[in-house]
């Protein structure tokens, strides 16, 4: 077999067969296919699609690439879920607290954020002492005891698709429905569930921009799950402004908290209840949304999921009277207030604009080498339907002394990421599909 056959095959529109496509993963991994054939190929695929089953065959071939993860030794059915990332996204620290209380099993990798998308594993991080990497037996056993453990990424995971993922980011090549699915399922893949709910975000601060490309992401992504054996449903979510109000890893962790208590913003509730109900269906918990919702809100209610958190934390080495107690958590130095210059209604966030914001104050990473700084952040005082007047707060940037080289450009773009209209704006929805 040769690679520039397979190149032709896919640049003629034709479809690869199991064999060719495990050549080419498995060439591209040991080196004998050089970068240069392999975008040629993601670029015919850019073009070309991909089938159902080229898809899966592409998406089994990363996941079993590196190191997998057997989940086996877990008692239950194992769900996980996965965000498409976004700003302002604590659904994990929500949710894996929330489902573990209900009796489904959480055994989940999170990620770090880089530009202007956060990372669950940076946002644990902010809890003093707080331990991202368990060994495998550590994991396994945590989530046996307590039915919750989060971790980052081990080394060798999925090294195809890292490989892959690098030369798509310089080559134009990332924007490819089949193979952004394919990415994000060969993580979960490897990552062992039984089964997956995805959170497929739609939005300015998505990596899908238009409902219609969010729904057809969720759908290659189902199909995948489909044909490889794993149960797995997608909700479309907003992220056409930040979801909740804070954005920056100790600002967010406060922000969990008080959602795990109940005393969350409405938009970050209900959407960790939507993506946690179906976490509990998939787990065999609940015979419908329904019921899973009455469990939950009990789970919330009574204590339980706020319990579970500070159990994991605890499991894992970090300080839970930062729990018990928030204002213990990173705070930032300087609080610097963002006025509204006009009167009306917000009529849209640039989420994306948010996250560069806090990037700049420090909150994120702009190289993968750059270190972050727990305590800042924004904090959105108003979203997308309230009501401003003139020289009201809209938010407050967060920062220590010495991000403030970044303070007038994070200004200036938080300011401008707000839409002010004349004329009071519907809500938006939360969540726009289902697919199954
Ligand atoms: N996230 C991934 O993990 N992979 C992609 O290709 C795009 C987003």
């Amino acid at each position: 077999m040769r690679a520039v056959d397979l190149i032709r095959k896919k640049r003629d529109g034709l479809e690869l067969s199991s064999e060719e496509i495990a050549f080419l993963i498995r060439g591209y991994s040991e080196g004998t296919i050089p970068d240069y054939q392999m975008a040629a190929w993601a670029m015919a695929v850019y073009y070309q699609g991909m089938s159902a089953r080229e898809t899966a065959d592409l998406t089994l071939n990363m996941a079993s690439s590196g190191d997998t993860i057997d989940l086996s030794s877990i008692h239950g059915v194992k769900v996980d879920k996965h965000s498409t990332g976004g700003v302002g996204d604590k659904t994990t620290i929500v949710i894996g607290p929330l489902v573990a209380a209900a009796g489904v099993p959480v055994a989940k990798m999170s990620g770090r954020g880089l530009g202007h998308t956060g990372g669950t594993i940076d946002k644990l991080e902010a809890i003093q002492g707080f331990n991202v990497e368990l060994e495998k037996e550590e994991f396994y056993s945590q989530v046996n005891e307590i039915g919750l453990a989060v971790v980052g990424q081990s080394g060798n995971m999925t090294p195809a698709d890292k490989k892959l993922y690098s030369l798509r980011d310089v080559t134009a090549t990332v924007d490819s429905i089949p193979l952004i699915a394919s990415s994000v399922m060969s993580k979960k893949i490897a990552a062992g569930a039984d089964a997956i709910v995805l959170d497929v975000k739609t939005g300015s601060g998505a990596f899908m921009k238009t409902l219609d490309d969010s729904i057809r992401l969720a759908k290659a992504m189902v199909d995948i799950g489909t044909q490889v054996g794993r149960n797995t449903v997608a909700v479309i979510s907003d992220m056409d402004q930040p979801l909740g109000h804070a954005i920056g890893n100790a600002m967010e962790i406060k922000e969990a908290v008080a959602t795990l208590q109940g005393k969350g913003p409405n938009d970050l509730q209900e959407v960790c209840l939507i993506l946690a109900s179906h976490m509990l269906v998939l787990g065999g918990k609940a015979a419908s949304e329904e019921e899973a919702r009455e469990i939950l809100q009990q789970k919330i209610d009574s204590g339980e999921a706020l319990d579970k958190l500070k159990k994991m934390v605890l499991a894992q080495g970090g300080d839970v009277t930062q729990i018990d107690d928030t204002s213990l958590l990173p705070e930032a130095e300087l609080k610097i207030e963002v006025k509204s210059d006009r009167d009306g209604y917000i009529e849209s966030i640039q989420a994306e604009e948010i996250g560069i914001a806090a990037m700049l104050l420090g909150a994120g990473r702009e190289t993968k080498d750059s270190v972050i700084d727990l305590a800042a952040g924004v904090d959105l005082h108003k979203k997308i339907g309230d009501p401003v007047r003139i020289g009201e707060v809209l938010a407050v940037l967060h920062l220590n002394r010495q991000h403030e080289k970044g303070l007038e450009e994070a200004r200036s773009k938080v300011l401008g990421a707000y839409g002010i209209s004349n004329d009071r704006i519907p809500k938006r929805p939360l969540v726009f599909a289902l697919v199954t």
